[in-house]
């Protein structure tokens, strides 16, 4: 975080900000948020998470959480609370018809975004998830300015790392100053539905990660339970896919910690 973003922004209820990205559409962002999350509430920590993406918003159906129930008290918005406990705030709970497009141009949506960050009443988090749109982009850039992030956790599939659109997000952090923690690699290899082998998408057993100047924290396979389910609740993914991502959390962890000692 910036010491511009840290004196500015900073919310004292809220340890640590986490975003979720990648340059391109529809690798696994809003699925490894949600799986994050659950991973580290699971270990005890309280969590949040922001719903960033105001065109294309998933978190709500992702953690089982009802349409068009925001609360106002105060003159703030009330996060709305997963069965897990965890505290969600998504453009969903201020429409009344989830299927209706929010057709706004990109100043209102990067105001939408900042406004869930300093107009929720968040309660104390351990640690809030952001969930950021596709693309590097107004509201991404809004974001990044904006939110006092302890860092990004990127997530790519491995197609992408021969386009150069990860690395224009990667650079994008930089440039705003913001550390990036590490990369998912997402949907690499397939589990067969019916063996449970673990077949490998791409040539040669998994393309190579380029050098983006971070670790890999997690690689998760293709798995017919995650494409399949309409929602991530944590008691009703499988013991793999809580290990994988149980994994990855405690990587964001020791990431987290180890920065904030140097
Ligand atoms: N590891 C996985 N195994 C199987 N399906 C997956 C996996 N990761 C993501 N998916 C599926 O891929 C699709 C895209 O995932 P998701 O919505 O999380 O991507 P996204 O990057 O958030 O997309 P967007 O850019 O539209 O916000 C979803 O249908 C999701 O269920
Ligand atoms: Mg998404």
């Amino acid at each position: 975080m910036s010491e511009e973003q840290a004196a500015g922004n900073a919310n004292p209820r809220i340890a640590r900000v986490i975003g979720v990205a990648s340059g391109k559409g529809g690798v696994g962002k809003s699925t490894v948020a949600v799986l994050l999350a659950q991973a580290l509430s699971a270990k005890g920590s309280r969590v949040g998470i922001l719903d960033a993406d105001i065109t294309g918003p998933s978190i709500p159906r992702l953690l089982g959480v009802d349409s068009f129930r925001a609360e106002a008290d105060d003159g703030k918005l009330v996060p709305i609370k997963s069965d897990g406990g965890i505290e969600v705030m998504s453009i969903n709970f201020l429409i009344e018809e989830e299927t209706r497009p929010v057709i706004w141009r990109g100043p209102l949506l990067s105001q939408a975004v900042k406004q869930f960050w300093t107009d929720t009443a968040w309660g104390d988090l351990d640690w809030l998830i952001v969930d950021l749109p596709p693309g590097t982009g107004d509201v991404m850039l809004t974001a990044l300015q904006s939110l006092p992030f302890d860092g990004l956790l990127f997530v790519a599939t491995p197609q992408d790392f021969v386009s150069m659109i990860v690395a224009k997000a990667v650079h994008m952090a930089a440039q705003t100053k913001t550390r990036a923690l590490g990369l998912v690699v997402n949907m690499e290899s397939l589990v067969c539905p019916h063996c449970g082998k673990e077949i490998p998408l791409f040539t040669g057993g998994g393309a190579e990660a380029p050098d983006l100047g971070m670790p890999i924290l997690a690689r998760l396979p293709w798995r017919a339970d995650l494409a399949q389910k309409r929602c991530l609740l944590w008691d009703g993914l499988s013991e793999e896919v809580r290990a994988a991502v149980s994994g990855l959390a405690e990587g964001v962890e020791g990431v987290i910690a180890r920065a904030e000692t140097l």
